[in-house]
């Protein structure tokens, strides 16, 4: 029989390890994910060879016919299954989807090469639709599973309202994905940059939080850093106290 656990209040030391970044091109979005301990990045965009980070290019590979060589929804498991089997003195700590819009388009690619369609829709009865939202809730899960930081990345759109003339802006992947992805993370956070040339200042908001975070719970120093260097993330008073900390030390 399953053994239950015990009833009691528990003091959980929480931490984040599951991000969402946005903001505009060229506002620090890689430049901050590659900062994280031992990164692994699975590249869109073809121009990995820019980061530092070790990085995996996914795309969906087509033979002359056209059909389906290499998935990139296959080639998305086979990551996990190797991340979940890592083994040796150094292991990846941190997985970047650098940039996740992009691995939305290729797993719908992929859903409509394997089954003849143009366009999820043309698969009838919304399952293409439903095979679509599985497949990324899976890989989502599948992520979230792994004993390391998952960094999901996303460019900015701006939307202007034409009545009040308001603009507002917002991460590119559409809201449904999103809704998604933001469901198994802990922390957005948005970048943006000011000035131009020699002159350039680098931000980074948080946008959403799952819960308070405290400074002290955070046991990788590198990922506190980080944190450190993002608005709203710690209040005054937990950046004032961890400052009292270092210096006694
Ligand atoms: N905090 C920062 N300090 C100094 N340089 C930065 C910083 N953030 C980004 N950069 C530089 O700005 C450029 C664009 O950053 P990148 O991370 O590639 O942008 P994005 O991924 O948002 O398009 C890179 O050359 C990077 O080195
Ligand atoms: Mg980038």
């Amino acid at each position: 029989m399953i053994t239950l656990p015990k009833v009691e209040t528990l003091k959980p030391k929480n931490q984040p390890h599951n991000f969402f970044i946005w903001g505009e091109t060229m506002s620090g979005k890689s430049y901050f994910a590659g900062y994280f301990p031992n990164p692994l990045v699975l590249n869109t965009d073809g121009n990995s060879e820019q980061g530092q980070a070790p990085s995996i290019q996914i795309r969906n590979l087509r033979d002359a016919n056209g059909n389906l060589k290499q998935s990139a929804i296959k080639q998305l498991d086979d990551i996990i299954i190797a991340l979940q089997n890592q083994s040796g003195p150094q292991k990846f700590q941190t997985l970047v989807i650098d940039v996740v819009d992009d691995i939305c388009v290729m797993i719908e690619q992929a859903i409509c090469l394997e089954n003849g369609v143009q366009s999820l829709g043309d698969m009838g009865y919304g399952r293409g639709y439903a095979m679509f939202n599985s497949t990324l809730q899976q890989f989502v899960m599948d992520l979230k599973a792994l004993p390391m930081n998952v960094i999901y990345i996303s460019r900015e759109i701006s939307i202007t309202d034409e009545e009040t003339g308001k603009t507002e802006r917002k991460q590119s992947l559409k809201d449904k994905y999103y809704n998604v992805i933001n469901g198994n993370c802990d922390l957005v956070i948005r970048t943006s940059k000011v000035g131009q040339g020699q002159n350039i200042t680098y931000y980074r908001e948080v946008k959403a939080v799952r819960t308070k975070y405290e400074p002290e719970n955070i046991t990788d120093k590198r990922v506190l850093h980080l944190l450190k260097s993002c608005h709203g993330m710690f209040s005054k008073e937990q950046l004032e106290r961890i400052k009292k900390e270092e210096v006694k030390k």
